[in-house]
């Protein structure tokens, strides 16, 4: 029997805080950005990005907690031994050390939680903007495969806080929260295809994030230009990849018929119309030229230039076909997305969690459907994939996420926060530079520290301090102290 390797089980954290872009938000940015109402503003977020919410964290938590958090839930999920991890990898682009890896803090963290050692475990930590997971996902998936490991799983976090500036066209495209996967042999919930992954590379300046920053710069109309350009080179290799594997025939046929046989894609999803330029990209490839829509497609393109593809797509998107296929392949991906907002690195693994939500909350089975994910990282670079879901997957994706995203009441566990709090957390620096220097002689790094949070934290990991010490005995100027907080708000034993 052929042995398969994938994604056994996910958990998802979010974290508590959102801002609800239909609402105060509007109001306030609406006369800040020179748009005629609040109104006009919403109807853009709603129809045109397709967000009404993003997630913020709070004072307590980075990049660090949240992987943590997600790591957490996994486990005690799933109730493996944490001593059968081989490997603890984290995709990340706002990490919160330039040396130290996310994951070593995520380790210590896990293994002061559970009263276990960890020490085998590898720890790497895997950047390039919102691919990164995906790397190491691939590259955990491969480890396994070659029988490298002692240990049966691997742990793949994805975790980010996407930030842009205030008042930017970025901004309502910000967000923040970790999915941690369960990587494994004879996965219950995703077998992924071997041999069949298209990738590509490209040396582009879309987006980017100077060491200095703390907010991406991007040039948003031309990222989004790299970005399909880079889903349709991978995809091509993927095609060709899956098609030889197949003994097909490569070309145009090959194509058509690999792509209809999908019932799911999956894609990055910086904000949820993203993704439905990227499905027109691919629809387009499956239907021109094709039996069934290669007359449709015909009359669309009338009076464009061959070139043209994206004004093609701007129509096809607008057909009702295009729109029915949408809906059910792709539309269920994309609803916990809109209500979070740019996970960055987790985005495709948020797309995934919210297509397991909505078929359990519709009563849809999932069992042996083909799913193809497409992940991308400006930069720039994206890796096109394919698998098949288990007939276990119900069980493995048995948190509802829908529910518990839904603010405090109405059951959930969101807690809305006001512009002005959002702002404050935004635009707090953990680090600022003193022109006031002991002697007058320049600058001065001074340590502030994370910001006052907003919701008291319980049951989480927290970032609890920064270091302030640089003597003979000590040396942790700047090193960051981690603690998980018990329920009554009390803390472990501070381990340095
Ligand atoms: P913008 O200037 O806010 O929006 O930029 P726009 O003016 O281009 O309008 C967007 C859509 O809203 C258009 O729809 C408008 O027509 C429509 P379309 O023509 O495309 O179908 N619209 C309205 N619809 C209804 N009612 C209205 C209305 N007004 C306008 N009243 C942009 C949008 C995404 C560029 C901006 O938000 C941005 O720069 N975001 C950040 C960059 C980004 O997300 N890029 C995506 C690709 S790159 C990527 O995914 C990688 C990334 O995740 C990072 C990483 O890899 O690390 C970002």
């Amino acid at each position: 029997m052929r042995r398969t390797f994938g994604i056994d089980a996910y958990s998802l954290y979010v974290p508590r805080l959102y801002v609800d872009l239909t609402q105060e938000w509007c109001a306030v940015r609406a006369p800040q950005l020179g748009i005629g109402s609040p109104d006009l503003l919403r109807g853009k977020l709603v129809a045109g990005i397709g967000i009404r919410k993003m997630a913020v964290a709070d004072g307590h938590e980075d990049a660090a907690t949240m992987a943590a958090m997600a790591a957490k839930q996994l486990i005690d999920a799933t109730g493996i031994d944490p001593s059968d991890i081989e490997l603890l990898s984290v995709g990340t682009e706002t990490t919160v050390d330039q040396s130290k890896s996310i994951a070593a803090y995520v380790l210590g963290m896990l293994e002061r939680h559970y009263g276990k050692s960890l020490r085998h475990v590898g720890t790497p930590q895997v950047q390039f903007a919102c691919i990164g997971a995906t790397y190491a996902l691939e590259s955990a998936v491969n480890h396994l495969r070659a029988g490298e490991n002692t240990r049966p799983y691997a742990i793949v976090i994805a975790t980010d806080i996407s930030k842009y500036r205030l008042r930017s066209p970025g901004e309502y495209t910000q967000g923040a929260g970790a999915v941690a996967m369960l990587v494994s042999e004879s996965p219950r919930l995703l077998a992924l295809d071997p041999g069949v992954v298209g990738t590509a590379t490209r040396d582009a300046r879309d987006f980017f994030r100077p060491n200095w920053s703390r907010t991406a710069t991007v040039d948003g109309k031309h990222s989004i230009d790299v970005y399909l350009s880079c889903l349709e080179d991978a995809l091509r290799e993927h095609l060709d990849r899956a098609g030889a594997r197949r003994g097909l025939e490569p070309g145009i046929a090959s194509v058509r018929q690999l792509l209809a046989e999908f019932d799911s894609f999956l894609f990055h999803v910086p904000f949820p119309r993203m993704a439905e330029y990227a499905a027109a990209r691919v629809f387009r490839l499956m239907w021109e030229g094709s039996e069934s829509h290669g007359e449709r497609m015909r009359e669309l393109a009338a009076g464009l230039a061959p070139d043209d593809t994206r004004e093609l797509e701007k129509r096809l998107m607008k057909t009702d076909f295009f729109r029915a296929h949408f809906e059910r392949t792709v539309a269920p991906s994309l609803e916990l997305p809109g209500e979070i907002g740019n996970v960055y690195s987790a985005s495709l693994y948020l797309a995934f969690a919210s297509m397991t939500d909505a078929a359990r909350r519709d009563g849809v089975d999932l069992t042996g459907r083909r799913v193809l994910l497409c992940s991308y990282g400006s930069g720039a670079s994206a890796k096109v994939f394919s698998g098949t879901v288990g007939p276990e997957w119900k069980r493995v994706a048995a948190r509802h996420y829908g529910t518990e995203l839904r603010p405090v009441s109405e059951g959930g566990r969101r807690i809305a926060i006001s512009v002005a709090e959002y702002e404050r957390l935004h635009e707090h620096e953990e680090v600022v530079a003193s022109a006031e220097a002991a002697n007058g002689a320049g600058e001065e790094i001074v340590l502030v520290g994370p910001p006052p949070s907003v919701h008291p934290p319980r049951d989480e990991f927290v970032l609890q301090r920064l270091g302030r010490l640089s003597t003979p005995e000590l040396t942790d100027h700047g090193y960051r102290y981690y603690q998980y907080l018990s329920n009554d708000g009390a803390g472990e034993q501070e381990v340095a």
